[in-house]
Parts: structure tokens; C-alpha cells; sequence
């Protein structure tokens, strides 16, 4: 715990120098000072925890001043103020503009410590509700969203300001850039967290499945329909409809959706009644659907209806310091995963993360970083650790064909068994090779084989 840091400001000699010796003595630093002007030049260079001001000063400036001055500078820091006897009208004036307490001249040491100490509790218990504040809003806003660049703190000032309406959001951004996280976290920050969060690829499913799965069908609509199904429209009534890759849905489908969207509606497949739904919408694309739609590729009123507030997620690169606190988070996370041993990276290592271009975005970071911590054998991630695209030319390693065949070995399995998440059985499957051997193999590498 640093040292309670005070200032006090005194112009008569005598009296700061008793009352500094005392509050030395209780175990405090305090740096006295005899204007108002020396006051402030103070206060524009170090924190204090406390101010205790006369209210006369000799000089230009008076203590109120000073209180005023303090209370915006350090707006944390509790101001007691003394007065002269009798001045009992200038001691409510200052306790109206935030001084904590007020002491009578002459002030006996006892009295100043006894009053100091009162003020000293009082702030550090506002600064623990502050933190507990704090925490319970990290824990329903932002967990998980690592950043330090003012690119994506702009993304996240919209992100809350459009969580609290129920507007539909389109997420553009290239692959890999956080569109499902930043969809998350709208869902999250709004009044709609308590209801569910649905999310669908919509380029992953052919047009008549998509269909039935947004939005529902009725028993015997088509083969293989055998019961009245739900749609997920109804799924997130009351929470959050996450349409990924929404430029890969076909004119007969926006059609529906733009119906949804505007009517609140949606039909089952096979059924004519209309059904309520009120689901919010946020929809993502790694295209540019603006230009879709003016290419008549994608419907221009649906693209419309859906754009009514629009997130740009910027690709990594135009973020580039948001490079290594993603790579040191990723580090901690795939440690956990994966019971590897570094803690950090090189400096060369962190070189090459941050000049790298990184196309496929915090993605292709994420996987990169659990691949060197798998290639790492030691408590440091080394550059040659990293896939070799990362590394600029004078770090990257010699050409492959010369490398020794147990080197090309172990790339060759590690990368397995990252496409594989980890599972061994089903990398050693993959391998064309026992599940004892592979074991065999990986604690020769030093990854801990589990
Ligand atoms: N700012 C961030 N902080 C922490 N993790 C992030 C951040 N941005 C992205 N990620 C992680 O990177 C990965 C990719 O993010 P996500 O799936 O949200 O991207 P996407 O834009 O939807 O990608 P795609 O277009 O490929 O679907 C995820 O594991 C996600 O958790
Ligand atoms: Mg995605």
C-alpha cells in the first residue's frame, strides 16, 4: 500500500509546521505549501488522497479557492478547511462547495488527526463502492471484449448506445473482426438480456431449411416434417435474433425476412396465420452490402430496414495496439485450455504480432498464439514460435526442405491437433497413428500430454 499522500496549505509558519509534524507522526506524507498559487501547481502534478487548506491565505488566492480548484482537479480527494474564529459563515460556504469538515484556529493536532482520519475512511469506503460498482458493470457489460485502441472504444460507446433501444443493427466487418462478439455484447447491455440469444448462419443452411428454421413450419409442410416446429423468430421473441452472413440469403428469403422485420410477423412454413414476434434484430456481413444492393445483388429495402444503425467493425490492422493485449489474453486463455507453460512473449516475438498485417483478424491471432504456445518450449513464446507468415523476412526461418524431418514432424502434428481443438483422439485418428503414440510424441515435445 503506497503512503496516504496530503497537502496542506498553510501560510502561517508556525502552525504548518506543528500540524505537519503531527501528521508525519501518524505515518502520513504531506507536502506543505503557503499560497493558494502553490496550491494548484501542486495539484496539477501529484494525487493526494487529502487537502487540508486554510481558508485565509495570505496572497491572491483564498482556501475557498483552492477547495474549488481541488475538487475539480481531483475530484477523489476530501478537503478539510480551517478557519479563523468567529468565521463560522465561511465554513459553510466551504462545506457547501465539498469540503468534507471544518476545524477552528487555533487547531489543536489531536483534533486535525481525529478529523483526517474520518475523511480518510470516508474516501476509501467511496472508493470501494466505486469498485464494486464497477465490477458488477464489467460483469454485464464488456466481459471477454479485450481492446486498448479509440477505434474500437467508439465501436463499444455505440454498442451501448444502441443496447438501450430496440433497433435493428447491421455489424459490417471482415472476418474475423468480433461481429458475433459485438452481437453478443448488444444483446447483453440491453433490457433483453434476460431473454435468449439466437444465433443462425444464414450461408450455412440451403434456402427451404433456412426457412423452416427461422421461421417454423407446420407437421407434414414437406417431407420429413412431422411435428408443428417453432422458429427461431419465436425462439428470440423477447431476446436477441443474431443473422449471420446475411448476404447469403436469397431474394425469396429476404422477402420473408423483410416482412418479419417490418410487420412483426412471421408464417410458419406450410401455414397461413400470421405469428407475432419480437425478436430484435442484429445482423452481420463481411460484405459490402451497400454495394450488394446497388448491384441489385441484395435487396435494396431489406438492406435498408436493416441498416438502420450500422456498426463498423475496423479490421485489426487499423488497430494495431489492440494487437498485443489480444495476444497476451489469448496467451492466458489457451494456458488454461491447454496447460502450457508460457507466460509471455519474446520481444521479437511481439515485434512480428504487432507488424504483422493479420488478414484473417483477432481470429487468425487467436489461432496463431495457441500455436506458439504449443510449439513453445519454455516459459517465453520466441518468434520462431509463431506460423511462419507472421514472421518478417529476417526472422523468418531457413526454407522447409532443409528442415530436419522431426522438426517437419512436429509442426505437422501440432497443427493437427490444433485443427482438432486439442482432442487427441481425434488428431491420432487424423495421424493415422495410435493414440499411445501420439502421447508418446507430444511429451517428447514437452506439451503436457493429459
Ligand atoms: N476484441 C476482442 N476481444 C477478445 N476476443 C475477441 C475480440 N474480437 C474477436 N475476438 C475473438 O476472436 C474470434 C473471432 O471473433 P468473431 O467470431 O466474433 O468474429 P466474426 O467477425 O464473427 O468472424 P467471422 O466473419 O469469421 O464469422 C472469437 O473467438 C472472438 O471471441
Ligand atoms: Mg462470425
Amino acid at each position: 500500500m503506497p503512503k496516504t499522500k496530503l497537502l496542506l496549505v498553510e501560510d502561517d509558519q508556525s502552525q504548518a509546521a506543528l500540524l505537519a509534524l503531527e501528521i508525519r507522526r501518524a505515518g502520513f506524507d504531506v507536502e506543505p505549501v503557503k499560497s493558494g498559487e502553490d496550491a494548484v501547481a501542486k495539484l496539477a502534478g501529484t494525487l493526494y488522497d487529502a487537502i487540508v487548506t486554510d481558508l485565509r491565505l495570505g496572497g491572491g488566492m483564498d482556501g475557498l479557492q483552492v477547495l474549488r480548484e481541488a475538487k475539480r482537479a481531483q475530484p477523489e480527494a476530501e478537503v478539510l478547511v480551517i478557519t479563523g474564529h468567529g468565521s463560522i459563515d465561511s465554513a459553510v460556504d466551504a462545506m457547501k462547495h465539498g469540503a468534507f469538515d471544518y476545524l477552528t484556529k487555533p487547531v489543536q493536532p489531536e483534533e486535525l488527526m481525529l478529523v483526517l482520519q474520518k475523511a480518510l475512511d470516508h474516501r476509501s469506503l467511496l472508493g470501494e463502492v466505486r469498485r464494486l460498482r464497477e465490477e458488477v458493470k464489467g460483469k454485464y457489460s464488456f466481459e471477454g471484449i479485450v481492446y486498448s485502441s479509440p477505434e474500437m472504444g467508439r465501436v463499444l460507446e455505440l454498442v451501448r448506445k444502441v443496447a438501450a433501444t430496440d433497433a435493428t443493427v447491421l455489424i459490417q466487418g471482415e472476418s474475423g473482426t468480433g461481429k458475433e462478439l459485438i452481437a453478443r455484447a448488444i444483446h447483453e447491455n440491453s433490457a433483453r438480456r434476460t431473454g435468449a440469444f439466437v444465433a443462425i448462419n444464414c450461408g450455412a443452411l440451403p434456402e427451404g431449411l433456412l426457412e423452416s428454421e427461422l421461421f417454423g413450419h407446420v407437421k407434414g409442410s414437406f417431407t420429413g416434417a412431422d411435428r408443428n416446429k417453432r422458429g427461431l423468430f419465436e425462439e428470440a421473441s423477447g431476446g436477441t435474433l443474431f443473422l449471420d452472413e446475411i448476404s447469403e440469403t436469397t431474394p425469396g428469403l429476404q422477402v420473408k425476412l423483410l416482412r418479419a422485420l417490418q410487420e412483426g410477423e412471421v408464417r410458419r412454413v406450410g401455414d397461413n396465420h400470421p405469428v407475432r414476434v419480437s425478436a430484435r434484430v442484429v445482423a452481420a456481413t463481411n460484405k459490402d452490402l451497400g454495394k450488394l444492393a446497388r448491384e441489385g445483388k441484395f435487396r435494396e429495402d431489406l438492406f435498408y430496414r436493416l441498416k438502420v444503425f450500422p456498426i463498423d467493425l475496423p479490421p485489426l490492422r487499423v488497430r494495431p495496439t489492440d494487437i498485443l493485449p489480444l495476444a497476451e489474453h489469448f496467451l492466458r486463455k489457451a494456458r488454461k485450455k491447454m496447460a502450457a507453460k508460457a507466460t509471455r512473449f519474446a520481444h521479437e516475438a511481439a515485434g512480428a504480432l504487432q507488424s504483422y498485417a493479420w488478414p484473417g483478424n483477432v481470429r487468425e491471432l487467436e489461432h496463431a498464439v495457441e500455436r506458439a504456445l504449443i510449439m513453445a518450449s519454455g516459459p517465453t513464446v520466441m518468434a520462431e514460435d509463431l506460423p511462419p507468415e507472421v514472421l518478417p523476412p529476417s526472422l523468418a526461418a531457413p526454407p522447409k526442405a532443409g528442415a530436419p524431418l522431426e522438426e517437419m514432424e512436429k509442426t505437422h502434428i501440432l497443427d493437427v491437433l490444433q485443427a482438432c481443438k486439442g482432442n487427441q483422439a481425434e488428431a491420432a485418428k487424423k495421424l493415422g497413428i495410435g493414440r499411445n503414440t501420439l502421447w508418446r510424441k507430444l511429451k517428447k515435445y514437452g506439451v503436457d500430454a493429459k
